[in-house]
């Protein structure tokens, strides 16, 4: 199992995982990202890596692919720095395991390989936010180190905010 940068060898598995997510929200947000030009895709991921062409409001983040046996796995989205409003809702991270492959521990390995990679970026206090009912999503982050900081409640739900700190 290794972390990769988004491969065009990867395409069809991107796409059987975008299937199997079928109606379910994606996460994190590039795989919202048109990929019917798959290399277009690459390339305006690659773009956000750099931090150029960027949306307003929007910050530079790196994504990379959890890879096992030739399968896309997982994906996650590091934002290299924050502006005020994703300090405030939004965060450093977001990510998301392939859902035949929930429950067996990738989640808290992707979580904790995201990590390091903030760390290797110099961010020495990590802003990790989740919704309080992502139950499966609470528990990597606090398997990971990270501690409860406050609440924010929105109209329809109630985002957690952690911090997980170098030490
Ligand atoms: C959140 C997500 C990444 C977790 O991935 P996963 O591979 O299922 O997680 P793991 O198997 O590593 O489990 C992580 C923790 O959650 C617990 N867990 C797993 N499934 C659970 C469930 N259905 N209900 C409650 N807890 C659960 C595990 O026991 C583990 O707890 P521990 O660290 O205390 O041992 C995955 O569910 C997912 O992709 N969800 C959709 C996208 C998303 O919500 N992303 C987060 C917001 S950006």
């Amino acid at each position: 199992m290794e972390l990769i940068l988004p491969a065009n060898q990867y395409r069809d598995s991107y796409i059987d995982y975008i299937d199997e997510l079928g109606r379910e929200e994606r996460y994190p947000f590039p795989m919202d990202f048109d990929y019917s030009d798959f290399e277009k895709m690459l390339a305006k991921i690659n773009d956000f890596s750099k931090g150029v062409n960027l949306p307003s409001g929007f910050v530079q983040s790196s994504t990379f692919w959890l890879v096992d046996s030739g399968a896309l796995v997982g994906v996650t989205n590091i934002r290299h720095r924050l502006n005020k409003e994703i300090e405030h809702c939004g965060g450093h991270i977001g990510l998301s395991i392939r859902p035949s492959y929930r429950g067996k521990g990738l989640g808290n390995k992707l979580m904790h390989l995201s990590i390091e990679k903030l760390w290797q970026l110099g961010v020495d206090t990590i802003h990790i936010h989740c919704y309080k009912d992502n139950m499966s999503s609470a528990r990597a982050i606090i398997s990971n180190g990270g501690q409860l900081i406050s609440e924010l409640p929105l109209e329809y739900k109630v985002v957690q905010r952690y911090l997980v700190t170098r030490t």
